[in-house]
């Protein structure tokens, strides 16, 4: 399985899809086709504008379901669509949702269905999703943010924002978020906030210890694992750094990354960062040594046939070190390892939980497990051993997270 796969990540959801008019609304097709794939069932609701833009007959074949434009359907029985809709979402999202849509909203008017089914809908119960589409004039002019700040203030979240070529030509703010990143947001929106308040701190990947300026030593992980545990952890409602060593993976949404190289540089940004984080995550496979020096040119073949001779010193660790500060040993900092291992996975964990000092120890045997989409996990802790059985990296880094969020609100009891 592909760790950017949706499948069944809104298994049982019922979205209503609003569409008002702009060009943006060609991605709402695609959002409608990510979230039925996401398992959700999707009611289409349309704005005249809208259709100006992309039919209502497109939308009803992605979604499998007959689309709402006029707040005059006879269809429901009652003849109340904007009642019927409202009361069934477990979500609303307007997405394109344009200037003049979130003016009307802002106002609370309801000339016609779109807005007045978000009117009527039980506003603690049936949250509004809103992702703005317009030119980057009409984004920064002062009653688009008038409005937006209002509608934020009566309930509704805002998605985005993105920046960039917009269907006019020109470049700038306004731009509607991708549909595979709204997906995500919707699917975060879902995610129980088991972390609300806590900063995160992970690391992922692997590093380089340079030998010259064009060779070096690294190792086989891939960061996925790192990487699936930092969106699993902003979506359960953390703050996260992620410290990335070099792999091109792209950055889980919400998440703020620091690029490194060295196990030098990953140390000197989570030492720092680790001074404010509540927990500590260290998926990255740092490397244990580094040539002793990096040559500042590359080493050339000299004929003779002997290989040059390379001095190791050894890396700091960066989990231990952090693990041993005061701020982890009284309680603040909660620290989780991982353990790559080849063989003897729970003794080696064991061992490797008391020498690094950590609460929690997350065991897998490493050469399974590289670069690969799914793993299967130990925990280790002071109460004994569990299993995560074999799972994707994105469903083991929501148990993982889970976990943790556990043991995090225990340790601060
Ligand atoms: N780790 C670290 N800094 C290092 C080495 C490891 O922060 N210099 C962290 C890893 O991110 C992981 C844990 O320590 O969370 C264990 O890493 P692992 O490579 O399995 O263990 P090592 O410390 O290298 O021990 P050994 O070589 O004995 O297996």
């Amino acid at each position: 399985m592909n760790t950017n796969d949706v499948a069944g990540e809104l298994q049982g959801r019922h979205i209503v899809l609003g569409l008002s008019g702009g060009a943006a609304c060609f991605k709402a097709a695609e959002l409608c086709r990510l979230l039925v794939k996401a398992g959700a069932s999707v009611q289409v609701v349309m704005t005249e504008a809208a259709c100006q833009f992309i039919t209502p007959v497109a939308m009803q074949a992605l979604s499998g379901r007959p689309v709402y434009v006029s707040q005059w359907d006879a269809r429901p029985g009652n003849n109340m669509a904007h009642i019927n809709l409202s009361r069934e979402a477990d979500a609303l999202i307007v997405a394109p949702a344009s200037a003049d849509f979130i003016a009307q909203l802002a106002q609370g008017r309801a000339g016609e269905l779109l807005p007045l089914m978000c009117l009527a809908r039980p506003i603690e119960r049936v949250p509004l999703l809103i992702a703005p589409a317009m030119n980057r004039e009409m984004w920064a002019h002062p009653a688009t943010q008038r409005n937006l700040r209002q509608v934020a203030q009566d309930g509704a979240q805002v998605l985005g924002v993105a920046c960039g070529d917009q269907a006019c030509g020109e470049t700038g703010d306004g731009r509607m978020l991708e549909a595979r990143e709204l997906a995500d947001e919707l699917i975060a929106f879902f995610t129980p906030k088991v972390l609300a308040g806590q900063r995160v701190l992970v690391t992922a990947g692997p590093t380089f210890e340079a030998i010259d300026p064009v060779r070096g030593i690294t190792n086989l992980s891939s960061g996925k694992m790192g990487f699936a545990v930092a969106r699993a952890a902003r979506e359960a409602g953390a703050e996260v750094t992620l410290i990335a060593g070099p792999v091109s993976l792209p950055t889980p949404r919400g998440v703020r990354r620091i690029d490194v190289v060295s196990a030098l540089d990953m140390h000197e940004a989570g030492v720092d960062i680790a001074q404010s984080a509540h927990i500590f995550i260290a998926t990255a496979a740092v490397a244990d040594w580094r040539p002793a020096t990096a040559a500042a040119h590359k080493i050339k073949k000299d004929g003779s046939g002997e290989a040059p001779q390379l001095g190791f010193v050894e890396n700091p660790d960066i989990l231990a070190e952090i693990a041993h500060s005061p701020r982890a040993q009284s309680g603040e900092l909660f620290c989780v390892g991982f353990a790559a291992e080849s063989q003897d996975l729970q003794a080696n964990a064991q061992a490797k939980r008391v020498r690094k000092g950590v609460p929690l120890l997350v065991a897998n045997i490493g050469p399974a497990t590289f670069g690969k989409d799914d793993n299967a996990l130990l925990l280790v802790d002071d109460e004994g051993v569990s299993d995560l059985p074999r799972a994707s990296k994105r469903v083991l880094a929501q148990q993982l997270v889970a976990e943790i969020a556990r043991r995090v609100s225990g340790f601060a009891a």
